[in-house]
């Protein structure tokens, strides 16, 4: 056994071992960079699944977590708190127009559960409307409307609504499956797990226009994509299209745990009191970091230095065994001639961070939202070095 697997084999002992863990333990970060006990620093381009959106240790994100934990670590909804108020109203601005109210909650599943939920309440049908190769989350409805997972992980004996799945881009089919049975229609603007396979503006809108003529809702699953990762605020503003119903979390706290679902004043006014609930959702800390990362994207122009610096990878970075670039922001796919996880593992040697995806060609790029050219230049020299000898 080598120092790198004891290092693994020490933080497995009481775990379930449901994950295959690289060989790198971090014990801090600063910026875009890891570190672990005895000072290797490795550059994150990963960024814990798109959640550490401000990177690592980010000055004004720490002190409002502290700050807030140390006036008040919790309260309920039972409870006003001017701090859930603020936050709401920041995450309502920062996102699509019309979607002025929100609902917090702790996760991307939950919040894909409660917008499903108000989908199919709402309408009172029975369908869902779901993509190939989708990634919606682990929870009964969410994972319902996950492409395979009734196939490999889901677990339980039945879904709790019909699902139609969906070929990606096939206009035509589309049409056919959303009809007066559709509750709701469930896309993510980039499938991130799949690869980082970005839809086009036209399909967008040929998925609002299917809600529209089946009076169905549309349901933008911004998990991954939102909170800047496009570059733009959400994908729906990206392409200009109007969802019902938005969810996003990952990058939201910046790595505090929270996910909420952004709807129209209409849909919120429908609402009586205990149709949604949650505990932990809201929270004032989550709150604190959610409005605090909305405040740095803006202050510090990171949708701009987003958009400059994917356009760098996408001009530098096909080199060594990448072939292409796909996807947007950074939620970037790298396709690569060899195994994406050999790729994965050789940038890893050279202290890269990066991830592989359902499409066993693509590397995974999710790096904190400030990465500069800089570390593009890195990416690029040491995918540069990578030779078919060295994979
Ligand atoms: C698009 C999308 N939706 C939902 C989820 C589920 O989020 P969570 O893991 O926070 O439940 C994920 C997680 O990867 C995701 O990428």
């Amino acid at each position: 056994m080598n120092a790198a697997t004891n290092e693994i084999a020490a933080v497995h002992a009481h775990l379930n071992e449901v994950y295959p863990m690289l060989p790198f333990t971090p014990v801090k970060g600063s910026g875009v960079w890891l570190e672990n006990a005895a000072g290797r620093r490795i550059l994150d381009l990963y960024g814990g699944h798109a959640v550490a959106a401000l990177g690592y240790g980010h000055p004004r994100l720490s002190e409002a977590i502290a700050r807030q934990a140390r006036d008040l670590v919790f309260q309920t909804n039972a409870l006003p708190l001017k701090v859930r108020d603020e936050a709401a109203e920041a995450l309502a601005a920062f996102g699509p127009p019309g979607l002025g109210r929100v609902f917090f909650v702790n996760s991307g599943a939950e919040a894909n559960e409660n917008a499903l939920r108000l989908a199919l309440k709402i309408t009172g049908r029975p369908k869902i409307v779901a993509f190939e190769h989708s990634f919606h989350g682990r929870t009964a409805a969410a994972a319902a409307v996950t492409w395979g997972a009734q196939q490999s992980w889901y677990g339980f004996p039945r879904t709790p609504f019909d699902v139609q799945f969906v070929a990606r881009g096939d206009v035509a089919a589309l049409n056919a499956a959303v009809d007066s049975s559709t509750a709701g229609v469930i896309i993510e603007p980039v499938q991130g797990l799949a690869g980082a396979f970005d839809f086009s503006t036209e399909f967008m809108h040929a998925v609002r226009a299917a809600c529209d003529r089946a009076g169905a809702l549309l349901i933008i699953d911004e998990v991954q994509t939102g909170m800047g990762r496009l570059g733009e605020a959400f994908g729906a503003q990206l392409h200009r299209v109007r969802p019902d119903l938005l969810t996003v979390a990952k990058g939201l706290g910046g790595g505090f745990p929270c996910g909420a679902v952004l709807m129209p004043h209409e849909i919120a006014r429908s609402l009586k009191p205990g149709a949604l609930g949650t505990t932990f959702g809201g929270g004032p800390v989550a709150c604190a970091a959610i409005k605090t990362v909305i405040d740095v994207i803006h202050d510090d122009g990171l949708l701009a230095q987003v958009r400059e610096v994917s356009a760098l990878v996408r001009a530098k970075c096909i080199v060594g065994p990448v072939e292409s670039v796909q996807g947007r922001g950074f939620l970037l796919g790298l396709r690569t001639r060899p195994k994406a996880a050999a790729v994965r593992d050789a940038l890893l040697a050279k202290d890269i961070l990066a991830g592989t995806s359902a499409d066993p060609h693509v590397l995974r790029l999710l790096p904190p939202l400030i990465l500069t050219a800089e570390h593009v230049q890195r990416l690029s020299q040491a995918l540069e070095e990578l030779t078919d000898a060295t994979l």
